[in-house]
């Protein structure tokens, strides 16, 4: 194959084959990737055709992955939507190129919008946790970046990254929230590697660089959606205060709680989105 194995080629053959298993489905509006905890969206999905990663080809083999996804194909609020639940995180010692290749093969089938979520620490101190966060812009201190190597047919070599949110489609997002009723704060997001949380020294250094939450991942995909001319969307849900900011370790459980309770919102919220989506 030529290009990287996790290039355009390699999203080409993938959704061709999406599109043999799921049948000739309209173009979707929107590529949606369900960030730790908030994949029960998926479930909302109608008409939904539901492909396990290990069916989904050119997706790495499912001892590599490790942990169960899918991609699921449907409808939500009447449009067309491909969505992905299960992340593949750097920390698991994946190649940035494979953390961004599901954005590739979301716009091999079509979408010209990717809506991105994810779960945070979060850092400004208003932020509690199950505070919904549009993001406003990001911070790749991953130190990586999925564009190193060749450069992808269809990408841009050197992609601006002024504005990666797009920033319409951040004022629909408010809209959005505004009109079902869910709260909507806005910020930045620093994406580090992990898998450790952060120390208290590390989230006071990011609270000086200007972010307002701290993650592990988004920021391979988001920099990929930007390189092919994806317009991108990105939600976090606060699931815990960064470390430092309580007298409380962190831990996963406390992720997955957190995401179990604001997954109402989230849900309403990513729902009006599609369906104002242009
Ligand atoms: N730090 C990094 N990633 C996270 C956190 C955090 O505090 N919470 C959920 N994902």
């Amino acid at each position: 194959m030529i290009g990287h194995s996790y290039g355009a080629a390699a999203a080409r053959a993938s959704a061709e084959a999406i599109r043999k298993i799921a049948g000739d489905r309209t173009v979707p509006v929107a590529g949606i990737i369900l960030g730790s905890g908030l994949g029960g969206l998926a479930k909302a999905i109608e008409g939904a055709v539901r492909i396990p990663y290990r069916d989904v080809p050119g997706f790495p083999s499912a001892t590599v992955v490790g942990h169960a996804g899918e991609l699921i194909v449907g409808t939500l609020e009447g449009r067309a939507v491909a969505a992905l639940a299960g992340r593949f995180h750097m920390y698991e010692g994946h190649d940035p190129a494979l953390a961004g290749f599901p954005a590739r093969v979301l716009h091999a089938l079509g979408a010209p919008v990717l809506v991105v979520s994810n779960a945070a620490g979060g850092i400004r101190s208003s932020f509690r946790p199950g505070t919904l966060m549009l993001i406003e812009d990001h911070l790749n201190l991953m130190f990586r970046n999925p564009l190193t190597g060749a450069q992808e047919e269809g990408d841009t070599r050197f992609p601006d990254m002024s504005d990666p949110y797009d920033r319409e489609l951040r004022q629909l997002a408010k809209r959005a929230a505004a009109t079902v009723g869910v709260e909507l704060e806005e910020g930045v997001y620093a994406g580090l590697l992990g898998p450790t949380y952060e120390t208290r020294a590390e989230v006071k250094m990011l609270a000086t660089l200007g972010a307002d939450a701290t993650g592990m991942s988004t920021v391979p995909e988001v920099i990929v959606a930007r390189a092919m001319g994806m317009r991108v969307v990105g939600i976090t849900c606060v699931t815990n205060l960064a470390c430092g900011l309580s007298d409380q370790p962190i831990t996963h459980a406390e992720v997955i709680e957190t995401t179990d309770r604001v997954t109402g919102d989230f849900q309403r919220l990513v729902r009006e989105i599609v369906r104002t989506l242009p």
